[in-house]
């Protein structure tokens, strides 16, 4: 198992815990109950799930555009999705939270002035910074204090957009479809983007349409906080019980996900997370065996419970035809209730011959297209969808309508850890997701 960091300075750890300890939730109870009732439902079929957001959320981004911008992406991705899919959709923002990273090695070495120089890796803002020098790697537990304060301030602004009608975006004047228009969009896509966003228009309108009240309702949205539960400590110090419920909430946000590289059954991470009574996710990779899916489920859902357990698939285009059904029809034939999800992210990631870490826009698109058809297949629900996405005009990943290329990597590629989707790509492959979703149902 992959080692974990850890603080130098135990002293300091207690005393980050205790201050952590003693401030308020940055979530509530009654959220995280309400978030697991729709998760039940998209269980049933009857809801879809769209989680996004950054990779690895920065500190220093904790500023107005950047979230205001994910939060318009999302919502709008979400009534494409609402509408192709004639459901509800829930949405859960990657976000207010997600600040630790998962590392493949501990350590990292350089050359530095001629000399071989090793330190701890960057595990995100909540651990350590990522200047490579020894106090900025060092883990510092404070830094567990000021994720939770950049957290509440991105509620606390996310929370007051909504209030205050920011739902508005609602309307397709705001939208930037230009990349419909793109001469790498085929004739055909492009046909069927014109005319979902046109019924979308006409469905919105209506809505408008019946009353201000509607208006008014329709306009307030609910949003869900979402992070890897990396660093337990941080987990760990807002984990309480609650007046009147029964159980330990994490109460740093509603729906924390154990990560691929963390997931072993006798892992620290199992441990924690069977402890709490929040949904949890996990990932899962190309390498999970159907008995010990059925191993991790009886761990962290041991009732049985709807609406408690997301698996979030993440195998790599290539790999899910192969990979995925022994999964689906092991848990199916088992009859335990989970929440399947995609991710099609992070078994798609690969390195241009300028070394630059990057996605490519088909093999995203590709990796939903197999995934609807095997949940077709096998019988199952296929209820939600996680993306690494920003509303930002950023060139990270390949492709799409907008016809991002290699040498247009370099021109505004911010992210520190994955590639993500930008606004336009986002918006695209909502529609695409739509389109495959309702494509597979009519057949
Ligand atoms: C992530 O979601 O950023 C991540 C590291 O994913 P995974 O655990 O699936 O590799
Ligand atoms: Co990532």
């Amino acid at each position: 198992m992959e080692k974990p960091f850890s603080y130098p300075d135990a002293a300091l750890l207690c005393s980050a815990r205790d201050r952590l300890a003693q401030l308020p939730p940055l979530v509530t109870s009654g959220e995280i109950e309400k978030l697991r009732n729709e998760i039940a439902l998209a269980q049933a079929g009857k809801r879809f799930i769209l989680q996004g957001g950054d990779c690895a959320e920065m500190l220093a981004e904790c500023s107005s555009a950047p979230i205001a911008n994910k939060l318009k992406i999302l919502l709008q991705m979400s009534l494409v999705l609402i509408h192709g899919l004639r459901m509800p959709v829930t949405r859960v923002g990657r976000f207010a939270g997600q600040y630790a990273k998962p590392r493949s090695s501990p350590t990292e070495t350089k050359e530095i002035d001629g000399q071989s120089c090793t330190l701890p890796s960057y595990f995100g803002d909540l651990v350590n910074q990522i200047d490579f020098n020894k106090d900025a790697r060092t883990p510092d537990p404070f830094l567990m204090v000021e994720g939770y304060k950049h957290a509440a301030l991105t509620l606390n602004f996310i929370r007051s957009l909504l209030d205050g009608g920011f739902a508005d975006l609602h309307h397709p004047e705001y939208w930037d479809l230009s990349f419909f228009n793109n001469a790498t969009v085929s004739t055909q896509r492009r046909a069927q983007y014109e005319q979902m966003s046109r019924t979308l228009a006409d469905g919105l309108a209506f809505m408008q349409n019946l009353g201000e009240q509607t208006v008014e309702d329709s306009s307030r949205v609910d949003f869900y906080t979402s992070h890897e539960g990396l660093n337990l400590f941080y987990e760990q110090a807002q984990t309480r019980q609650v007046p009147r419920r029964t159980g330990f909430y994490d109460l740093t946000t509603h729906l924390p996900w154990i990560g691929e590289r963390n997931r072993q059954l006798d892992g620290p991470h199992i441990e924690f997370f069977k402890g709490i009574v929040n949904p949890v996710g996990v990932k899962v990779g190309p390498t999970m065996q159907p008995d010990e899916l059925i191993q991790l489920i009886d761990a962290l859902n041991p009732t049985d419970t709807a609406g408690k357990l997301v698996l979030i698939a993440r195998m790599g285009a290539g790999k899910v035809a192969q990979n995925l059904p022994p999964l689906l029809e092991k848990v199916k034939s088992e009859g335990r209730t989970v929440l399947w999800m995609v991710d099609p992210m992070h078994g798609n990631g690969t390195t241009t011959s300028s070394g630059i870490k990057t996605r490519n826009f088909d093999d995203i698109l590709s990796e939903l297209e197999s995934t609807v058809d095997a949940h077709s297949n096998a019988g199952t629900t296929l209820g939600g969808v996680h993306f690494e996405l920003t509303g930002e005009d950023v060139t990270e990943c390949l492709g799409g309508g907008s016809g991002i290329t290699e040498e247009d990597l370099s021109k505004n590629y911010v992210s520190l850890c994955d590639p993500r989707l930008n606004y336009q790509q986002s918006l695209e492959i909502a529609f695409l997701l739509a389109g495959a979703i309702s494509k597979a149902k009519e057949s």
